[in-house]
């Protein structure tokens, strides 16, 4: 089936932080073998590709954005392709979402994802920011992952075809852009009560302690070593501190909520504001956690 290009939406319809301008196009694949059509259909659509999963991790740029979004669906189910022992090894497409996945995972009695619960990501966007929480790292589960890349077409990867770091993963080969169509996680057998009891402790944790229900692109700045940027952002008054529509959250000072009528250069100041006081009052320069496109 060839690839489907839709007329471009703005990216505040699709990011969680509801920032973002018109981009030129969007490129569905809805099929892996398809996306070796991306190299052509690319270019045609604008000159630089953003890959676009839940979006949960992005702060846009509010102008028209040179850029081609690419999506995948994600209504196919997670399958087990093979068992090891008393491992599984679940495959499941990028598009799909990594909260279904998780719920999926437990229903079938199959534990390992349970501290990754809470966070809003397709299981690309997961792979490609190696999300993680309370000391799991997607990568930490993953078996292989397929991948289409401009120089590399459509490929599987071994572990020791990537490189796996605090919300980095960078294929080894491939070059930019690259996407993640399929990925296989190495899962273990436990009892459906025990999975579903933690992930709901670990909901329960990020409720206490994140805004998880506002309008927001998750934490912001990456943690220093040995240190956190929330606490760091806090003890400097940034707690529920705003600008122009967009603030660092009341629960978390790390968060950076849009309030509404947010911007992105509100967005922008808020951030420059935060580095500026924790680089003045610990020395420390926080690094961007959250992806810019401009
Ligand atoms: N803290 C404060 N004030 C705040 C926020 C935090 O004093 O406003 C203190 C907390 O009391 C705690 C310490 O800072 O003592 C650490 O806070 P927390 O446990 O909330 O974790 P974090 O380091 O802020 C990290 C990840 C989160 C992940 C949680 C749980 C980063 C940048 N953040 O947060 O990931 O959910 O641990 O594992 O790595 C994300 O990547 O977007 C994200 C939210």
């Amino acid at each position: 089936m060839a690839l489907k290009v839709l007329p471009g939406p703005k990216l505040s319809e699709r990011t969680t932080l509801r920032l973002g301008g018109r981009v030129q196009g969007e490129i569905v694949v809805t099929s892996p073998e398809d996306a070796a059509g991306l190299d052509h259909a690319l270019p045609k659509v604008a000159s630089r590709a953003l890959m676009l999963g839940w979006g949960s991790n992005l702060l846009a740029a509010d102008r028209d954005l040179d850029l081609a979004l690419v999506t995948l669906p994600g209504a196919m189910s997670p399958e087990v392709v093979r068992r090891e022992g008393d491992a599984a090894i679940v495959r499941i497409g990028g598009g799909f979402l990594l909260p279904k996945l998780i719920n999926w995972a437990g229903a079938h009695g199959l534990s390992g994802l349970e501290n990754l619960t809470g966070i809003p990501g397709s299981v690309g966007g997961a792979v490609a920011m190696n999300a993680g929480s309370y000391g799991t790292q997607t990568a930490d589960v993953l078996e292989r992952v397929r991948v289409w890349s401009a120089d590399g077409g459509v490929t599987w990867l071994a572990p020791d075809q990537w490189k796996a770091g605090y919300r980095s993963f960078t294929p080894v080969g491939p070059s930019i852009p690259w996407l993640v169509l399929e990925a296989e996680y190495r899962l273990a057998s436990g009892a459906s009560q025990a999975i579903a009891q933690a992930c709901r402790e670990v909901m329960a944790k990020k409720k206490a302690t994140q805004p998880v229900n506002a309008a927001t692109c998750g934490c912001a700045f990456k943690n220093p070593e040995g240190d956190s940027a929330g606490r760091m952002l806090d003890l400097c008054g940034f707690k529920g501190k705003s600008v122009g529509g967009m603030a660092f959250s009341t629960l978390h000072a790390n968060f950076l909520v849009n309030l509404g009528a947010g911007t992105s250069d509100a967005a922008l100041e808020l951030l420059a504001r935060a580095r500026e006081a924790v680089k003045s009052r610990f020395g420390v320069e926080l690094e961007l956690e959250v992806r810019t496109i401009a």
